[in-house]
């Protein structure tokens, strides 16, 4: 199986790596989350400029950790698309660059293959078929593995992705960003069963989500309980029982999602269900998803969190799957907002 030194710079980490087959070698992730924290979100010229600023030290040390020379490595592999236009070009530009120099092949891969691909990292005896839910900042998809390179969307998002859910009610609530890991962790002393809110169903298609009227009911929860603070202790600020609000949202889109996949998992006579892509890291859905998975006697996977949020080990593993068929892109490579997978 190739080695293949993979660049992911598709959002707000600027990522190099070198794997072989399934084994990392090396796994580099600068994150720019502190610069980016000050705005309560990613600024995308911020992010393309700062991914400038750190890949060339993120390559040196990714390769250096590698302990293989250049002689060694077989392809390069990077992110082309979807993210944001300018920091994907940095990754692209750098991949060329680096492929020119050594006269290795280059492989484009696609952002959420990558993260499918975690999966192989996380457990290297996995093997198609599996039900595959991927959820991030900008995806909430139940995508059917159906062989290495096969994939089959049935369920995505109709509105605000899993990650982007998190990430508002964080904002609403004044938690600050990235949304997901300051919910988790303040819903730890919270009670999830304190408030009922909406799983956001959809009649006719009962494998996409939809989480935009969860995150206005939060708002409104939020509203109704301030108002009601504000008329018993007019002197005092409001305050308000975020603990048991995150807690009660974390746990609705854990059982809208686990209850989904679970669902199609059973459809689609699959007995393996893989979480992938930040989300994944959710306590609430972890355990949820565990839990429903032995009830109905299917198996959860769910990579550690160093690979469910953005690397490049994932990269170089799809680039790896590619390269050993002989799949390669051209030096035209482009970088794409946007691209189905
Ligand atoms: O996969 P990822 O690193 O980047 C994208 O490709 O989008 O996912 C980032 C998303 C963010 O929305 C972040 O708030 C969310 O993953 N996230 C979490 C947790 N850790 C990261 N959401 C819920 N619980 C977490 N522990
Ligand atoms: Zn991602």
């Amino acid at each position: 199986m190739p080695t293949v030194l993979a660049i992911e710079t598709s959002c707000d980490e600027t990522a190099v790596a070198v794997i072989r087959d399934r084994t990392i070698l090396s796994n580099v992730v600068s994150s720019q989350i502190l610069i980016h924290s000050v705005w309560g979100g990613v600024v995308p010229e911020i992010a393309a400029r700062q991914h400038v600023e750190t890949i060339n030290y993120a390559i040196a040390q990714a390769y250096k950790d590698s302990g293989k020379t250049w002689a060694e490595i077989d392809g390069i592999a990077v992110t082309a698309a979807p993210g944001l236009i300018g920091a994907l070009m940095v990754g692209v530009t750098a991949a060329k660059t680096l492929a020119m120099l050594h006269q290795k092949p280059l492989v484009g891969v696609h952002h959420l293959e990558g993260h499918i691909c975690s999966a192989f990292l996380a457990d290297p005896t996995l093997e198609p078929p599996f039900l595959c839910l991927l959820v991030s900042g900008g995806h909430s998809s139940l995508i059917l593995v159906k062989d290495y390179g096969e994939y089959k969307v049935v369920g995505q998002t109709r509105d605000d992705a899993a990650g982007e859910a998190f990430d508002k009610v964080a904002r609403l609530l004044g938690l600050g960003y990235p949304g997901g890991p300051a919910i988790d962790k303040i819903a730890a002393t919270g009670n999830p069963k304190a408030f009922k809110l909406p799983q956001g169903k959809i009649a006719d298609a009962p494998y996409d989500s939809s989480f935009s009227g969860l995150k206005t009911a939060v708002l409104r929860l939020t509203e109704k309980l301030a108002q009601a603070n504000a008329e018993l202790y007019p002197e005092s600020l409001p305050e308000l029982p975020l603990a048991d609000i995150a807690a009660s949202f974390q746990a609705t889109v854990a059982t809208a999602l686990t209850t989904r996949a679970v669902n199609c998992a059973l459809a689609h006579n699959l007995s393996t269900i893989v979480a992938v892509g930040g989300v994944a890291a959710n306590s609430a859905l972890r355990s949820q998803l565990v839990e429903r998975a032995e009830l109905n006697h299917l198996r959860a996977i769910f990579p550690p969190l160093s690979l469910c949020t953005d690397n490049a080990a994932m990269i170089g593993c799809a680039g790896a799957m590619h390269l050993a068929k002989g799949q390669t892109s051209p030096m035209t490579l482009a970088a794409q907002s946007r691209l189905d997978i």
